[in-house]
C-alpha cells in the first residue's frame, strides 16, 4: 500500500516542498489508478472453477462433476439435468436451448438445440376459422409443445467436447432425484401461483406434486426411471426408444401433435455464434433462430458512438441512450429474424455500422422517438422469468454459457407422470399470426410464422466476453423479450460503470421493446423524481406493473485469474466454485 504515513521519512525538512508535490503527483496517479481499476469483487469468489445457475443443488452438480475430472461441456450436462430435477419450473428434459461456448485455446461455437415444430404443423394451426388467434392453443396443454431439443443438445455436446463417461455425469443427477428436492419460499410461491393451471391441464391426480410448503421434499421417481435408461441407452432413448413411444402416445392422446417420426427426426444443430467488438470487447453471443445475439449486437453497436460510461450508471441519459437502441434493435428483431434454415435474414444490413449509425440518426437527447414512427401497433408485455441460464467456468478455462426453457412456467403445463417432466408451450414463441403479439408481446412477422420443422424465434443470449483477447466474462438471463436488455445491461454495469460481477448483477433494470412504447422499470432503485425527467421528455413508463426483469447468472475473470460469481438475488440463484 502506498506509504502515506512515512511521508516526513522519505522527505525530510527543506525537501518539503518538492516533496509535498510529488506526493500530491503520486494522490493524482494513484486515484487515476483507482478509477481504472477493476471493481472489486463482492460476489462469491473462488481460484479454479464455477458454476452459477438458478438452483444451488444444480451449481453442486456442476461442480462435482468438475472435481471429478470432468470439464465444462460434462458439468454443463449436469447442470442442464440437474436443473429439470431442481428447478421444473423452467430446467427440463421437455424443451430446448442453446449454448455458447469459448476453449482455453480461444475457440468459439455455438449449439442449437432449440425446439421445432412439428412435421403437421402449418402456418394458421392456431387460427379459428375466421383467421382469429385461437386463445391457449399455443400456449395450453398438448398442442403448444415443440419437438423437444434438450437431449439431444446435450449429448451432441458431449459427443464432441466431453470426457466423463455419461453415466459417470449423471450418477449425480440421478442420486438428486432419488434423495429428492427441497422446496424453497420462493418455488413454493411459484408452484401456488400455477397450481391451478396444473391441474387444469392434468387434472388432480397429477403425480408432479400434491400442494407443498416451503421445507418439504419433492420426489420424482418416474424422473429417476427416465434418467437411468438415458444414461443407459443414450439419446437414442429420447428420440427412438421407450421414451419417444411413451412420450408421443402421451403428447397425441391429449390432441398434440408430437409424432414419433418427429422425435426421430430431431436434430441439434451447431451454429457459428454472433461475434462483434464493443470498444475493447468482443462478444460473442447466440445467432438466430435466436434473435439475442443480432439483437444485442444491433443494442451495442448503436451505443458505441456516445460514451455511457462518463453519463452516469442508470442515469436519466445514459437510460435514454438505451432505451433509444433497444426501440430500434427490437424493430428490426420482430421484422427480420426466423429461423435461418428457413428464411433470409439480410444480417450483413442488420449488423452492419453505417446502417446502425443511420437507423439513431434521428434520436436526440431532448425528446423520446415515438415508437410509432419506426412501426405500428398495440401490444402488452407480459413480464416473467421462466427461462433459466447457468454459466460455467472450468480449471482449464474453458467456458460455457446455456440458456434452457419450457418457454411459459412450467411449460405447457403438460406433465407426463409416465416419465417425469414437463413440456414446453414453445410453440407461443412463433407468430401465430403476422401483428397478433404472443405472450411475451413480441409482434411477429413472415419471418417467424409456423412451418412444419421450422425453429420458433427466441430472445435467448446466452454470451461470453473476452477483454484485450482473454475471458472475462459469462452471462445470460431468463425473462422472454427482457432477456437481451438484461444482458446489455449487466455487460454494461460491469464494463462501463466498474461494477462487480455480483454488484451488475445485482442493479435495478429496465426494458423497452419498441412496442408496446413504454419502459418498464424494476420496482426498486428508480425514484418517482427519476421517472419524472424522463416522461418530461416524452418517455411513456409503464405505471402498472412492477416485475423483475431478467434473472442474471454470471461469472467474471478477474486481473489475477481467479473467479467472481453474480448469483441473481431475484430467484434462489447460487455461484458455487473451488
Ligand atoms: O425463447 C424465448 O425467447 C422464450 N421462449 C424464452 C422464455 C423465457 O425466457 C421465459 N421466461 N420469461
Amino acid at each position: 500500500m502506498f506509504p502515506i504515513k512515512s511521508f516526513h521519512t522519505f522527505f525530510p525538512k527543506g525537501d518539503k516542498i518538492v516533496g509535498k508535490r510529488i506526493f500530491l503527483l503520486f494522490l493524482v496517479l494513484l486515484s487515476i489508478q483507482c478509477k481504472e481499476s477493476p471493481a472489486i469483487p463482492t460476489g462469491l469468489v473462488t481460484e479454479e472453477a464455477m458454476v452459477v445457475s438458478a438452483r444451488e443443488e444444480a451449481s453442486a452438480i456442476g461442480v462435482e462433476i468438475m472435481k471429478k475430472g470432468g470439464n465444462a461441456f460434462d458439468a454443463m450436462v449436469g447442470t442442464e439435468l440437474a436443473l429439470a430435477v431442481a428447478y421444473p419450473f423452467a430446467g427440463n428434459l421437455g424443451g430446448g436451448g442453446f449454448m455458447v461456448y469459448r476453449k482455453n485455446n480461444g475457440d468459439v461455437g455455438a449449439i442449437d438445440y432449440r425446439e421445432k415444430a412439428p412435421l403437421s404443423a402449418s402456418k394458421d394451426m392456431y387460427l379459428d376459422s375466421l383467421g382469429n388467434v385461437i386463445p391457449g392453443m399455443s400456449t395450453k396443454g398438448a398442442t403448444a409443445v415443440g419437438v423437444p431439443g434438450t437431449i439431444a443438445g446435450i449429448f451432441e455436446v458431449h459427443d464432441k467436447f466431453g470426457s466423463l463417461p455419461i453415466k459417470d455425469i449423471l450418477e449425480p443427477v440421478i442420486a438428486l432425484v432419488e434423495k429428492g428436492v427441497v422446496v424453497t419460499q420462493k418455488q413454493a410461491d411459484r408452484l401456488d401461483r400455477y397450481w391451478d393451471q396444473i391441474i387444469e391441464v392434468n387434472g388432480d391426480h397429477t403425480l408432479f406434486y400434491s400442494k407443498c410448503v416451503a421445507g418439504d421434499t419433492l420426489n420424482y421417481p418416474a424422473l429417476a426411471n427416465t434418467l437411468r435408461r438415458i444414461a443407459e441407452n443414450g439419446r437414442d432413448e429420447f428420440y427412438e426408444g421407450e421414451t419417444a413411444r411413451k412420450l408421443s402416445a402421451f403428447i397425441q392422446e391429449r390432441g398434440g401433435f408430437v409424432t414419433e417420426e418427429d422425435l426421430a427426426k430431431y436434430e441439434a444443430i451447431w451454429r457459428q455464434p454472433i461475434i462483434f467488438n464493443y470498444k475493447d470487447l468482443r462478444i460473442i453471443s447466440m445467432s438466430p433462430p435466436s434473435s439475442g445475439g443480432v439483437t444485442i449486437n444491433q443494442i451495442f453497436k448503436m451505443i458505441e458512438p456516445y460514451n455511457i460510461g462518463k453519463y452516469g450508471h442508470n442515469s436519466p441519459k445514459a437510460i435514454q441512450l438505451l432505451t433509444e437502441s433497444f426501440r430500434r434493435a427490437y424493430a428490426d428483431r420482430n421484422y427480420y429474424l426466423g429461423d435461418p434454415d428457413f428464411v433470409e435474414i439480410p444480417l450483413d444490413v442488420l449488423l452492419n455500422t453505417n446502417y446502425l449509425e443511420e437507423r439513431m440518426e434521428d434520436f436526440t437527447f431532448d425528446k423520446a422517438t415515438k415508437s410509432e414512427d419506426v412501426s405500428h401497433g398495440v401490444v402488452d408485455i407480459v413480464e416473467s422469468s421462466e427461462t433459466t441460464h447457468y454459466s460455467i467456468i472450468d480449471t482449464q478455462g474453458n467456458a460455457v454459457s446455456a440458456t434452457t426453457t419450457l418457454n411459459g412456467a412450467y411449460g405447457s403445463k403438460l406433465y407426463c407422470d409416465e416419465l417425469g417432466f414437463f413440456l414446453n408451450n414453445e410453440m407461443d414463441d412463433f407468430s401465430s399470426k403476422p401483428g397478433v403479439p404472443n405472450m411475451f408481446g413480441l409482434i411477429g412477422a413472415e419471418a417467424n410464422s409456423i412451418a412444419p420443422e421450422k425453429r420458433m424465434l427466441s430472445s435467448m443470449t446466452p454470451t461470453i466476453v473476452e477483454k484485450d483477447g482473454h475471458l472475462w466474462m459469462v452471462v445470460g438471463s431468463p425473462g422472454g423479450s427482457t432477456i437481451i436488455t438484461a444482458v446489455a445491461q449487466t455487460i454494461l454495469n460491469a464494463y462501463e460503470f466498474n461494477l462487480s460481477m455480483q454488484e451488475s448483477v445485482n442493479a435495478p433494470r429496465f426494458h423497452h421493446q419498441w412496442l408496446p412504447d413504454f419502459i418498464i422499470f424494476e420496482p426498486d432503485g428508480f425514484s418517482e423524481e427519476f421517472k419524472d425527467k424522463l416522461r418530461a421528455k416524452a418517455y411513456s413508463i409503464n405505471e402498472d406493473r412492477t416485475p423483475i426483469i431478467g434473472k442474471v447468472d454470471a461469472i467474471r475473470v478477474l486481473a489475477d485469474g481467479r473467479l467472481e460469481g453474480g448469483a441473481d438475488p431475484r430467484g434462489d440463484d447460487k455461484a458455487v466454485g473451488y
